[in-house]
């Protein structure tokens, strides 16, 4: 009997400590070219003051989005991705905070955090996603590696010259 219960207690316990100690960010794939949606929720009752995204695997100084005292700061971005970030919705509202991040290259691969600040709080850590850009394996696309190698895909796979 005591085998039992502790058998019944490992599978019931198991998996649910597994999701709750260690939930993998969210993964989402994309080719270049395409316009990709980065999603963040909040309280649709937040009253937001600040809203920063941010790739946090970047060293040098800036942001991927900021919005504060009301506005888009692009002085704020990386140069990288100004003029290619959106809100989703423009008004945020119903705690809409996810941004829509166009014509993604090789080097947007890496993980994008959204902060979220409200009035009198400190800023927040809503989501936490990784973007995976890359080549189909197929399909007859041709670009350029990050590296500056000419990259040219067929039904076979990808050459890299
Ligand atoms: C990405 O969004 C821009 C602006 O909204 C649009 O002009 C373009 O066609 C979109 N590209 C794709 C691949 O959907
Ligand atoms: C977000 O996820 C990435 C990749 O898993 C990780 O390196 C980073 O530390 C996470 N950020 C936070 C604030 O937990």
């Amino acid at each position: 009997i005591r085998l039992t219960v502790i058998i019944l207690f490992s599978v019931v316990l198991i998996p649910a400590s597994v999701s709750f100690y260690g939930p993998d960010p969210e993964q989402i794939k994309a080719k270049p070219g395409e316009n990709v949606t980065l999603q963040c929720r909040g309280s649709k009752d937040d009253n937001v003051v600040m809203l920063r995204w941010v790739r946090p695997d970047l060293e040098s100084r800036g942001y991927v989005f900021v919005f504060r005292d009301h506005m888009i700061d692009e002085e704020a971005q990386y140069e990288a991705f100004r003029g290619r970030v959106d809100l989703r919705d423009p008004e945020m509202k119903d705690g809409d905070f996810s941004v829509i991040l166009k014509n993604v290259r090789i080097s947007d691969t890496g993980s994008y955090e959204c902060y979220v600040g409200t009035n009198g709080n400190k800023p927040k850590l809503i989501n936490n996603m990784s973007l995976k850009v890359e080549y189909p394996g197929a399909g007859g696309a041709e670009g350029l590696t990050d590296e500056g190698w000419r990259r040219v895909c067929d039904s076979e796979g990808c050459d890299v010259y």
